[in-house]
């Protein structure tokens, strides 16, 4: 049996001396939070996504709060959210007191499944359309929102995997060219990391003012706003927010990470080529993801698919795809599966937000296993984990 003497985990930051160098400089200045590097950071991430305004906060979760309801969510109202995602996608949606639809997705990309979703916005009048970029690759968010359009609903894309992809062309992931806004992670495994943290973009001035104020308690120091004022210390609470803030420490930390992004990014979809040409070149057992036509991915997971036998049920596959993820711990690959999709989460089939048709969700879940794939994996690393592979599907 393969063995490799150390765990090679299906991902991992990448910190080097610079980033370093960076945290500790601000350790040593005059901010540790809310000073200059949070606009450094956001104007970088400007930079990367091509959105007019960056807003950073706590983490990924509390983006996609402030989004939801700066999307104007509340008691009553829908918000339909891809089946496949991160909870934390559909739990904002609660967050707002509204309520989330859960959309299939089609298992051959992991992406909203568009049909249903032109089916259950004419049927939910929803507020809010949440498409996931899941792995890395970006729905046709043209047709997302042409489709919210036609029942007023905003669109917020879940970029959480997606920084730097691009879809139809030459469109950017979180570019909120076809979106209201969306949101970024900056979790460890992530494109780039602050420790714990998140952004929403959008280029809308009123969302970004919205967004500013929610991030900081509703709170307002702006003369301009002000309905009167006593002194200089004079600021006032004009709606009720949170304190959603990203410290400079951690800004810093991403301002250093933005600059090596370019190489991140080049690195992953390097080595999802290298995973290509090994799993499309011969039948192994295993098909890559799709890649949407027009789509570049951002490669933040790197999913194969176990392929089901003629007739084979649904329970037999997911049984072969657990054989195959134990396997390859046996030969010290820490593989993992994104995600259990919404639907089944106990929470939600308890709370009566699981009804729908899933047939998508659940043959894409069944089959799914994410390879290693961070910048630091070296062309060995990946020839180890494709060598596993086989040799796993050969048991
Ligand atoms: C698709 C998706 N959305 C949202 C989030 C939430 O981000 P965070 O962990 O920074 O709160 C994640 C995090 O893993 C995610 O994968």
């Amino acid at each position: 049996m393969l063995k490799r003497g150390a765990l090679l985990p299906y991902g991992r930051q990448s910190i080097d001396d610079d980033d370093i160098a960076a945290v500790t400089a601000q350790l040593r200045g005059d901010w540790l939070t809310q000073g200059p590097a949070v606009a450094q950071f956001e104007a970088a991430l400007c930079e990367i996504t091509g959105a007019r305004f960056a807003v950073a906060v706590a983490n990924g979760t509390a983006a996609l709060h402030l989004a939801a309801l700066a999307a104007g969510l509340g008691p009553g109202d829908v918000a339909l959210v891809a089946d496949v995602t991160f909870v934390a996608t559909a739990n904002a949606v609660r967050y707002a007191g509204a309520t989330p639809v859960l959309v299939d997705v089609d298992a051959d990309t992991s992406l909203v499944n568009l049909d249903q979703l032109e089916r259950l916005a004419n049927a939910h009048a929803p507020k809010a359309i949440f498409p996931v970029s899941l792995t890395g690759s970006v729905a046709d968010l043209a047709a997302v929102q042409r489709i919210a359009r036609a029942s007023g609903a905003m669109v917020i894309e879940d970029a959480a995997h997606s920084l730097g992809a691009t879809y139809s062309g030459a469109h950017r992931s979180a570019s909120c060219a076809h979106s209201d806004m969306a949101i970024l992670s900056f979790h460890p495994v992530k494109h780039l990391t602050t420790g714990e943290g998140g952004a929403i973009t959008t280029n809308d001035a009123a969302l970004y003012q919205k967004l500013c104020d929610l991030r900081t308690h509703g709170i307002t120091k702006d003369p301009a706003r002000l309905g009167q004022s006593e002194g200089p210390w004079y600021y006032e609470q004009q709606s009720l927010g949170f304190n959603y803030r990203i410290t400079d420490i951690q800004c810093a930390l991403g301002v250093s990470q933005a600059r090596r992004f370019p190489g991140f990014l080049a690195r992953r979809r390097a080595i999802a080529s290298r995973y290509d040409a090994a799993f499309r070149g011969e039948a192994i057992g295993v098909r890559p993801l799709r890649v949407p036509g027009g789509c570049s991915s951002a490669y933040h997971l790197y999913v194969v698919s176990v392929v089901a036998r003629d007739g084979e049920s649904q329970s037999a596959l997911a049984a072969r795809r657990k054989a195959l993820f134990l396997a390859l711990r046996d030969r010290d690959i820490g593989p993992q599966v994104h995600y259990l999709p919404v639907h089944r989460q106990p929470d939600y089939v308890r709370n009566g937000l699981s009804a729908g048709e899933f047939s998508g969700a659940d043959a894409y879940y069944a089959g799914c296993i994410s390879l290693p794939m961070f910048p630091a994996m070296t062309d060995d690393d990946v020839d180890y984990v494709v060598a596993a592979v086989r040799e796993a599907l050969q048991e």
